[in-house]
């Protein structure tokens, strides 16, 4: 149940290992008797019936037919690698985590993904990327679930079923797989503006990765970190690709979608086998943990919006570097759980209410994707911290436990006590205080800007990015069949830059909308002024 049959790759070791290749002088059945024969039904003569009390034929055959697992309701497709963590020490004043004490080590276990497509989608569709961490830290697993995109569709966990529903496949024809040209995704995007800034990013080059080792990674909402005198402070955190970010464009991820729809995943392979270990600086925007969780203006529970670094420049606190390549995909990539709720001493959450639905989220679907409450003894999910719980039985139960007391206060199991002194650096939710308010279902007025950022982003980009964005948001649009759907669309952009809508719309052939919002001009907003209305994004 501990972390002892775990390497520090967090790949099996010893008894694991050796059930996991044919390394043996004979072929065996699952219960290890000796088989001469695996390719032949035991049948009366060579051309006569089967017989049912072929146990190994049955054996083999059922194995075979419960070989599937279901894919993940979201981020199906991936691709993964080990590596290491090292810390730079320079958040040591922030948080008392320890793996970001200087030169720690600290085994990694990284997911890529695409969004929507299923397991057996391409991997250069226009689409936000995950990048999902898991740090196997001496205190226990911390685990960064982040995205490509430093922002999010929607404000509140209760839109999640919408917006995944209305980007994935048509339901009467499950088209498209993996791509965001069709009516329910712009339906739902142009209905729900708070959409609109993530939507942006998507149809710009930083929907069209050129490889995962390229790509920059959010932790999107902001997290509140504690330090050893128990001080906090917010973070946003910002993983900083040391090759540079860098993108397809659309011509060329849509022929390596047909020509290599694996593309993505054999980048990541290959370059690994070949040693060139792609590399990711971690880093934090640091802000002060005040009542009302604004910086300059911007709400920090708003996980539509960032905070520009120009504002606050990210502050780097440690290095990661992928170095092996996953010996199986299925133990590893896909039977990996990740979830936000991994935290470690010294980093907590906040109350981002899109946070809040993925606290819950996350456990809750792995327990019917990987059968039950027990996936988290899979070898790819230990923790490498002693475990030490009363989590007892269970589907799928590998630990066989000792004692009698699984309970707490016990006198028979030794108990379990609390150690004066002996517990310092155990996770506390930080003692925040929640104002006295009354039941409601509404979201902060601070929530309501929907097209300011977006407008900023637009802004900040070169005129060959603004093309790009042009023809994507064309080229999507022109998928669409609801032409209601395409005027809508019009109106946001309207709201975000009269030449994005203009050009849009005569990429449609529609006329152009007026925009129904004041829209800001470089110097009347705050993070507008202290950059002159540039914003470079890299
Ligand atoms: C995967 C739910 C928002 C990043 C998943 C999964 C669920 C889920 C159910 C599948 C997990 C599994 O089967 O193991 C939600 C909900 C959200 C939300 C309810 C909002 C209310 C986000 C956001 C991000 C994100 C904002 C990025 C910051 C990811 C990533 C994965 C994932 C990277 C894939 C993890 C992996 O590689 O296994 N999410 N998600 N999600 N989600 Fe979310």
């Amino acid at each position: 149940d501990g972390p002892a049959t775990v390497s520090p790759t967090g790949q099996p070791t010893g008894a694991e290992q050796a059930r996991a290749a044919q390394s043996g002088a004979y072929l065996t059945t699952a219960q290890g008797t000796r088989l001469p024969d695996s390719d032949h039904s035991l049948k009366a003569g060579a051309r006569g019936p089967v017989l049912i009390q072929d146990h190994h034929l049955r054996e083999k055959i059922t194995h075979f037919d419960h070989e599937r697992i279901p894919e993940r309701v979201v981020h199906a497709r991936g691709a993964a690698a080990h590596g290491v963590f090292v810390g730079y020490g320079a958040a040591g004043e922030v948080s008392k985590a320890a793996f970001l004490a200087k030169d720690v080590q600290t085994p990694v276990f990284v997911r890529f993904s695409t969004v929507l497509g299923s397991r057996g989608s391409a991997d250069t569709v226009r689409d936000t990327r995950g990048f999902a961490t898991k740090f196997y830290t001496d205190e226990g697993t911390f685990d960064l679930v982040g995205n490509n995109i430093p922002v999010f569709f929607i404000q509140d966990a209760v839109k999640f079923p919408d917006v995944i529903h209305a980007g994935k496949p048509h339901p009467d024809r499950e088209i498209p797989q993996a791509q965001s040209a069709h009516d329910t995704f712009w339906d739902f995007v142009s209905l729900h503006t708070e959409a609109t800034h993530h939507t942006l990013w998507n149809m710009s080059d930083r929907g069209i990765p050129r490889s995962f080792r390229m790509m920059e990674g959010f932790g999107v909402h902001t997290f509140r970190l504690v330090n050893a005198a128990d001080e906090s402070v917010l973070v946003k955190f910002h993983w900083k690709p040391r090759l540079g970010v860098h993108s397809l464009v659309w011509e060329e991820a849509q022929m390596i979608c047909g020509m290599d729809p694996d593309f993505h995943r054999r980048d990541l392979f290959d370059a690994i086998e070949s040693g060139a270990f792609p590399q990711w600086e971690l880093g934090i925007q640091v802000f002060p943990d005040t009542a009302d969780q604004t910086f300059e203006g911007i709400d920090l529970l708003d996980p539509t919006k960032i905070v520009p670094e120009e504002l606050s420049p990210v502050q780097p606190i440690g290095l990661m570097t992928l170095n092996a390549n996953t010996k199986n995909y299925f133990a590893e990539t896909e039977q990996v759980a990740f979830h936000p709720g991994h935290l470690v001493p010294g980093i907590d959450v906040t109350d981002d209410p899109l946070l809040a639905g993925r606290l819950f989220s996350y456990l809750d679907t792995q327990i019917s994707r990987l059968g039950g409450p027990n996936f988290g003894q899979i070898p790819i999910n230990r923790p490498h911290a002693p475990v030490n719980d009363m989590l007892r039985d269970g589907m799928h139960q590998t630990a066989v436990h000792t004692g009698v007391a699984p309970y707490r206060p016990n006198s028979l199991d030794g108990g379990c006590p609390f150690l004066a002194g002996a517990d310092m650096s155990a996770f506390i939710e930080t003692p925040v205080e929640v104002p006295a308010a009354s039941k409601v279902r509404e979201a902060p007025s601070s929530f309501s800007d929907h097209f300011t950022q977006p407008r900023l982003f637009w802004l900040s980009m070169t005129p060959l990015e603004r093309e790009h964005i042009v023809a994507a948001y064309t080229f999507e649009l022109s998928k669409c069949h609801e032409q209601a759907v395409k005027e809508r669309t019009l109106k946001v952009l309207a709201n975000i830059d009269p030449e994005l809508c203009g050009q849009v719309a005569t990429g449609l052939g529609l006329p152009a909308p007026a925009a129904t919002v004041p829209l800001v001009a470089a110097g009347s907003s705050p993070a507008l002024s202290q950059m002159g209305g540039t914003w470079p994004t890299d």
